[in-house]
């Protein structure tokens, strides 16, 4: 499974290398439309979900996808923590997690474990809400007014906290609006053999989406493979 991991080297020296990964059913979605978060893949989607992260100086999601599981987002025990340690990464990777207004909650578990410290990415609005609450637990970056700039989120990322590759994982409000930022580099999705439905089912990119065909972002198939009944793609994104 390593030769399907990315070589991520940042695309300029203004941003990290941006890559995505998610499990999704074979119609594409997250989640069903409960959107409580249950694992529905296979024991090799986990392990390279862990092999994905040894690449990443950071893992981010959004506040969703946090809030609503046991979610640490941690490098998954010794034996990631040795492959980081021998690629020439930090033993944990930073911790990333965004939301706009900062309605976060002091005790969602990610805040428990101290294994590296958490980054809470917002808004101006949301550092007012947070500057206090979060204060023993997070670090808060703001970079925008009312929503998320993200090529100045990207920037202070790599400037000030050395981040030169970043996984996120989800969920689809937040892929969606990084995607349409233009600043993701490859996507991975594991197909698992279910059908959720529903039009409230999270995808792998919600948010507004792109209105027209000819704004939607063309991918390159980079690597495809299958174990056990998951299918394991790579895809490159084409002009970011
Ligand atoms: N299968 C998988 O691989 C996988 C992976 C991840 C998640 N999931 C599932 O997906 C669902 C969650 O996804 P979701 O789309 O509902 O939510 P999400 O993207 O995890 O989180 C949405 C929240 O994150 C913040 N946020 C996201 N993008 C932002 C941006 N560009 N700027 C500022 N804030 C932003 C906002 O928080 P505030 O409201 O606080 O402003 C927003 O309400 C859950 O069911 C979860 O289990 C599945």
């Amino acid at each position: 499974m390593t030769a399907f991991l990315p070589n991520p080297v940042a695309p300029n020296d203004d941003r990290p290398f941006v890559y995505l990964n998610a499990s999704i059913s074979a119609d594409g979605k997250l989640a069903p439309a409960n959107r409580v978060f249950e694992p529905f893949t296979n024991s090799h989607d986990e392990r390279f979900l862990h092999l994905l992260r040894t690449r990443a100086d950071a893992v981010m999601a959004g506040h969703r996808t946090v809030a609503t599981g046991d979610v640490k987002m941690d490098a998954g025990g010794k034996r990631f923590e040795s492959i980081r340690l021998r690629e020439g990464r930090a033993r944990q990777n930073l911790r990333i997690l965004v939301s706009a207004t900062g309605s976060v909650s002091p005790s969602l578990p990610i805040f428990s474990t101290k294994s590296s410290p958490v980054i809470l990415l917002t808004t101006s609005e949301g550092f007012k809400a947070t500057k206090v609450s979060l204060k023993e637990v997070a670090h808060v970056v703001a970079c925008g007014e009312q929503t998320i700039d993200w090529k100045m989120a990207l920037s202070q990322l790599y400037k000030q906290w050395g981040v030169r590759s970043l996984l996120c994982e989800g969920g689809g409000d937040l892929n969606g609006t990084l995607i349409q930022a233009g600043v993701v580099d490859e996507v991975y999705a594991t197909i698992a053999p279910f059908i959720f439905g529903g039009r409230n089912a999270p995808t792998l990119a919600d948010s507004s989406g792109f209105q027209h065909l000819a704004h939607g972002k063309s991918l390159v198939l980079k690597h495809r493979f299958r174990r056990g009944t998951n299918l394991f793609f790579c895809f490159k994104v084409l002009n970011g």
